[in-house]
């Protein structure tokens, strides 16, 4: 199905720790023989997300997610299957056989291109230490608040003034031109050969997650050099700028820990603040956020307060961009720094605490957006108050939930004195489907986890056992045939541990789910490993179960029997019915002496309580 074969997708999970691959994305604190966290698929202040390491499955009891080290990593990193096995392999070192129609340049194209990142990132440090301009970038930066020790940590550099700089200092280690141009570190010339893109500029590398290179901004070192202030890297096969945020991977761990994001414009607006110990921070990079970038945000918060430009306090446009953030569930906070201050000037002349202190008092989004209509408006003439509501609505349809947005709409109404009757008339025109249809997406998902309300718990707590000690398979095996389950999904795992003990291999539940074919069966795994949990009795359980299953196994088949016998009556098929007739007298034999069976089980629990 993934094109993989199984020998190596079993290879990379046998490789890989869940544990550690969760614990790379999302901080873990360890809970008896688990690990735990705050889920990162729904918004939670107290963790409900268990990692289980034996297991090598994860489980929200919040939002019911789960799953093994794959479906943590299609889910979080949003990669199809085949993908998710491929990203793993090259982490543990397996090798994964090319895809047919694949090209092998195209998968080591993306290597090369980190690897020329890094190379240029390199070169740029160094310049910034030993080129005679490099250390007047130097003492520039140096100047505007950072300390050497920040220089390092966000790997700042300089990128020399010759045309061909790096493209020769390249060509010695064996990088050819055409690399650089791929990572958009080159250009080229219009007769042959290539040109830096970068020249007399200080660089700022952008990182991922995963602290790889993905592009660079330059920036002039004095205003009045020429060219544009920055310079930017453009789109490359490993940098899409409408998916990554800068400074995200330094300062992930502190948006979750403090649960807010605080949305800056700048490198340096990240970065100085950074220094000085605001860290939940990311910069948007003077662009307006896109969905992805706020889904990428909303595993870590769903608070967000965004630092405006003075300048562009009150532009409407960058107050519009910000309704996407209500739409995907955020509070959205404002503040507007005095004059002349973006975030990197204010705290180097106010200090840490006074920033903090400015964040903490941020306006509401609506809040904020109203008091620049009423600043920009007549809210006491007919056609202001049309105008505020008009650019109101997009944001406050944009709220999911109905109490908030109900509430909003009170308080427009109110501060405008009109009617809220008309302010609802005029919400229902906004077009709001985009925000519609992913609500009723999200709500599909979650229906999809709920179990099948006609699995019995006899059944799930069978399998259950059976994955958690695949010894029992053996009993089971011997009493049960996969027709005596009545629930599909439950039939296919059991189908799959039956199989797997003829190859003697015992497997996790973590392998368990890999080896499923079916998504919904594989959903299933995680909640029935958890609904063992309270047992302490297992073996008693498990007989108890197997007969269980057994008994609704063979009164399944006497309603079916008797059904047949019906049908054959009104047919009046003499011999269909007599052969009937026996197989239902046998069947009520086997109810009966398991019925017995029951009986004897009961009294023994008696006996033992009663002793
Ligand atoms: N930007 C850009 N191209 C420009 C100007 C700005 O890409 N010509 C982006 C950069 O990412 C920059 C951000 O917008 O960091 C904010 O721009 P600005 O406030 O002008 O720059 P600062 O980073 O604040 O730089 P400085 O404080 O050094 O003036
Ligand atoms: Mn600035």
């Amino acid at each position: 199905m993934s094109g993989i074969p199984d020998h190596i997708i079993d290879q990379v999970q046998d490789r890989v720790d869940i544990v550690e691959v969760i614990g790379s994305y999302i901080p873990l604190k360890k809970a008896g023989r688990n690990y735990k966290a705050n889920c990162p698929f729904h918004h939670e202040k107290t963790p409900s997300f268990m990692i289980s390491q034996d297991k090598q499955i994860f489980h929200c009891f919040g939002c019911g997610v789960g799953g093994n080290v794959f479906n943590f990593l299609m889910k979080y990193e949003r990669l199809e299957f085949p993908e998710a096995v491929r990203a793993l392999a090259q982490k543990v070192g397996v090798v994964v056989p090319l895809r047919a129609g694949e090209s092998r340049q195209e998968s080591s194209l993306f290597n090369k291109l980190y690897e020329a990142n890094e190379l240029a990132t390199g070169f740029f440090q160094k310049a910034l230490k030993e080129d005679k301009n490099g250390r007047d970038a130097y003492d520039y930066l140096i100047k505007r608040g950072l300390s050497a020790e920040t220089i390092k940590i966000f790997r700042l550099g300089f990128a020399v003034s010759a045309w061909e700089g790096l493209l020769n200092f390249a060509r010695q280690k064996g990088t050819a031109a055409d690399i650089l141009e791929k990572a958009g570190l080159a250009i080229q010339r219009e007769g042959s050969g290539y040109y830096d893109r970068f020249r007399s500029r200080i660089m700022f590398p952008i990182l991922d997650m995963k602290s790889r290179i993905l592009g660079f901004g330059g920036r002039v070192v004095l205003k009045n050099d020429e060219g544009p202030k920055y310079m930017n890297s453009p789109e490359t096969v490993i940098y899409n700028k409408r998916r990554n945020l800068y400074g995200l991977n330094f300062s992930w761990n502190h948006i979750r820990e403090a649960d807010c994001v605080i949305i800056v414009e700048g490198y340096l607006d990240f970065i100085v603040p950074f220094q000085f110990g605001v860290k939940n921070m990311v910069a948007s990079l003077g662009t307006s956020l896109t969905e992805d970038q706020i889904k990428l945000l909303s595993r870590y918060t769903r608070n967000a307060v965004i630092i405006f430009d003075p300048d562009k306090a009150g532009e409407l446009a960058t107050l519009r961009s910000l309704d996407l953030l209500v739409e995907e569930d955020f509070r959205v906070g404002v503040v507007r720094l005095p004059e002349g201050g973006d975030p990197d000037n204010f705290i180097r002349k106010h200090g840490p605490e006074e920033l903090k202190k400015r964040i903490s008092e941020a306006k509401s989004l609506f809040d904020y957006k109203m008091s620049v209509l009423v600043s920009r408006y007549d809210s006491a003439a007919i056609e202001g108050k049309t105008k505020i509501v008009e650019e109101m609505l997009p944001t406050i349809s944009r709220v999911p939930n109905a109490v908030l947005k109900s509430e909003y709409v009170k308080k427009l109404a109110g501060m405008l004195f009109i009617s809220e009757e008309a302010v609802r008339e005029e919400l229902k025109k906004i077009r709001k489907e985009p925000s519609a249809l992913r609500s009723e997406k999200q709500n599909n998902e979650i229906k999809m986890n709920v179990p099948d309300k006609r699995c019995r718990q006899s059944e799930k707590i069978l399998a259950g056992l059976l994955i958690d000690d695949n010894k029992c398979i053996r009993v089971v095996k011997e009493n049960l045939i996969l027709d005596d389950f009545r629930d599909p999904f439950i039939r296919d795992i059991v189908s799959v541990l039956f199989k797997n003990n003829d190859e003697a291999v015992c497997i996790t539940p973590g392998k368990l789910i890999t080896y499923l074919r079916d998504a919904q069966a594989q959903r299933f795994i995680p909640e029935l490993v958890d609904c063992i949990e309270a047992v302490i009795d297992k073996e008693r359980t498990l007989a108890d179960c197997i007969l269980k299953i057994k008994q609704d196994s063979l009164k399944d088949k006497l309603n079916r029997l008797q059904v047949e016998i019906a049908l054959a009556q009104n047919r009046a098929d003499e011999e269909r019915i007599t052969k009937l007739i026996t197989e239902c007298n046998v069947l009520l034999r086997s109810v009966k002496l398991y019925e017995g069976k029951t009986a004897e089980t009961q009294d023994k629990t008696v006996e033992a309580q009663g002793s």
